[in-house]
């Protein structure tokens, strides 16, 4: 159980009961004004156990009930504030589920005289490929071989029924310890599938089947907005540097938890692109309807078919990277790179990028799956270092240009699967403060793979030496100078600056994950993760 209220222990585990334990409720989400309910209810009479917001929703309906389930039900969802996915059965109705959500996901599964209901198809995806999407307040009555929905005012809805991909039911580990280290060894294959038909060799240049926007419309875009949260804002902030330095198109890139409590200002001509894994995520989906709110053009970048996201944007490209259990994002990240990659090409051939040059950046992307299974290749080499650095409690990753979000999304692997506190920072900006850290304590991870500024992270590099810090470099073959330096150095196949992220954030992927294996920690259920994060 992911707490939001409460300790993460037995007793504000789901599901909560009303007083008598006739009616016992799951929920997904947050419910703001529980405090002034629980109040009011227990003034009624009504016993808490747990310290959880969900408590209130069981006690809120029995308190309404009078033999009629689903009237009680509707009489108690619109004093719920908040955002909330719900199901709950009762001991008078034994042979039904009703399930609500406002502003949540909530997918229904339909399989073989059986029903499923979760916030996320991969939960169920292995038993039935049939889900009806239900939207805002909608209220499904389940039954295991019957399915109704009624709509706010009550009134009964034709549901529809989508088709899940066939490829979201491949969620089994295989002869893998964990799905993340399953999601890191699939990378050669989700990167080749992000690039699958989207290449035109003899233009250089990209196109996606899924985009309607026009010619023209892209053509009028000067100015690029990034919506995203944790590692797909990493790849949104990658993309930055790709669009401008390819397309010369400006970019900014924004947290989305923070822009949605913006006035922002949105320029005409500017496209906006929302970033998320799931498609699920509260956060990007409140910033997308702000900015919609104003009339601009937004593509999802998203792995989830049918999910919030893909349904409220204008249009979107898929990353067809297939489910990612594990609750770190990994083949996500890498994927969404390589969509954005393509991405940026297209914009920069629509402009002033020449044929040739084109065609080189296709090269580059072509050559990726087999220099991240170099990487992969190397794994046992990657383990023997992670295993002499897990007892460290800190750490830095540094890099410059392209491998500046790269730390940082490196630095995110560490601290959320390791629980080793970890900070990516831009080389250049250690002096300013943060170098007043390094001790023999501390060590480095050197992102080095940006030919462009090489020399410069060397400087920085030398100056944590002088701190006593020591330095794990993650460098091209061919890369001189860093012998003396470093005191490790995991060597990458070389690729050009722009798609160095990838074979680097593959080793950064791998450290992380054999430091948190040394150190004995839950790899693809971290504490305190959930990993769709549907509410604020
Ligand atoms: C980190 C991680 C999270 C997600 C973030 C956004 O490994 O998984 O930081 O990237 O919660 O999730 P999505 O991409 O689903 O919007």
């Amino acid at each position: 159980r992911w707490a939001t209220h409460g300790k993460p222990n037995k007793v504000n585990a789901h599901p909560h009961f009303d007083t008598h334990h006739t009616l016992a409720v799951v929920h997904n989400g947050i419910i703001e004004n529980h405090d002034a309910l629980r109040r009011d209810l227990k003034e009624k009479g009504a016993i808490f156990v747990s310290d959880t917001d969900t408590e209130v929703i069981a006690h809120l309906i029995a308190d309404f009930y009078q033999g009629d389930l689903l009237k009680a039900v509707q009489q108690a969802v619109p004093l719920l504030k908040g955002a909330f996915a719900i199901a709950l059965m009762h001991r008078e109705h034994p042979d039904q589920i009703i399930a609500i959500a406002h502003e949540t996901p909530l997918i229904v599964g339909i399989g073989q005289d059986e029903t499923f209901i979760s916030s996320d198809a991969n939960a169920f995806s292995q038993y039935t490929k049939e889900v009806v999407y239900l939207n805002n307040d909608e209220i499904a009555v389940i039954k295991a071989n019957k399915l109704d929905v009624y709509d706010v005012h009550n009134k009964p809805v034709a549901v529809e029924r989508h088709r899940i991909s066939e490829t979201s039911g491949d969620i089994a580990k295989g002869h893998f310890e964990t799905y993340t280290l399953k999601e890191i060894h699939e990378q050669p294959r989700s990167i080749h599938n992000a690039l699958l038909s989207r290449t035109v060799e003899d233009y250089g240049t990209a196109f996606f089947d899924e985009i309607d926007f026009d010619h023209n419309e892209l053509l009028a875009v000067k100015r690029i907005l990034i919506l995203a949260c944790g590692t797909s804002w990493h790849a949104g902030y990658v993309a930055s540097y790709l669009i401008e330095d390819m397309a010369r198109i400006p970019v900014q890139v924004e947290i989305s938890s923070e822009y949605r409590y913006k006035n922002p200002i949105v320029p005409p001509d500017t496209l906006v692109i929302a970033i998320s894994q799931s498609g699920e995520t509260a956060d990007t989906i409140a910033a997308v309807k702000e900015i919609k709110a104003k009339a601009a053009k937004v593509l999802a970048i998203c792995n989830v078919q049918g999910s919030t996201l893909t349904r409220e944007a204008d249009a979107c490209i898929f990353l067809r990277a297939g489910p990612e259990i594990g609750v770190c994002s990994t083949k996500a990240f890498t994927s969404q790179v390589v969509v954005l990659a393509l991405f940026s090409l297209m914009m920069a051939r629509m402009r002033h990028m020449s044929k040739q040059e084109g065609q080189a950046f296709l090269e580059g992307l072509q050559t990726l799956p087999e220099k991240v299974q170099q990487v992969l290749d190397n794994s046992y080499l990657i383990e023997e270092i992670a295993k002499k650095y897990a007892h460290y409690q800190n750490f830095f990753f540094l890099g410059r240009r392209y491998m500046y979000p790269t730390s940082l999304e490196g630095a995110l692997k560490l601290k959320e699967i390791s629980y080793i506190n970890a900070n990516g920072y831009p080389a250049g900006e250690m002096k300013h403060g943060p170098i007043a850290l390094i001790n023999e304590d501390c060590p480095t991870v050197a992102l080095c793979a940006n030919k462009f500024t090489f020399e410069k992270l060397l400087s920085n590099l030398m100056e944590i030496k002088a701190r006593n810090g020591k330095v794990i470099a993650i460098a091209e073959q061919d890369e001189k100078g860093l012998q003396n330096i470093a005191d490790e150095i995991i060597w990458i196949p070389p690729t050009i600056d722009e798609l160095a992220a990838i074979p680097s954030t593959i080793a950064t992927q791998l450290l992380a994950y054999y430091i948190a294996k040394e150190r004995g920690a839950d790899i693809d259920q971290p504490r305190n993760l959930a990993k769709s994060v549907t509410v604020e």
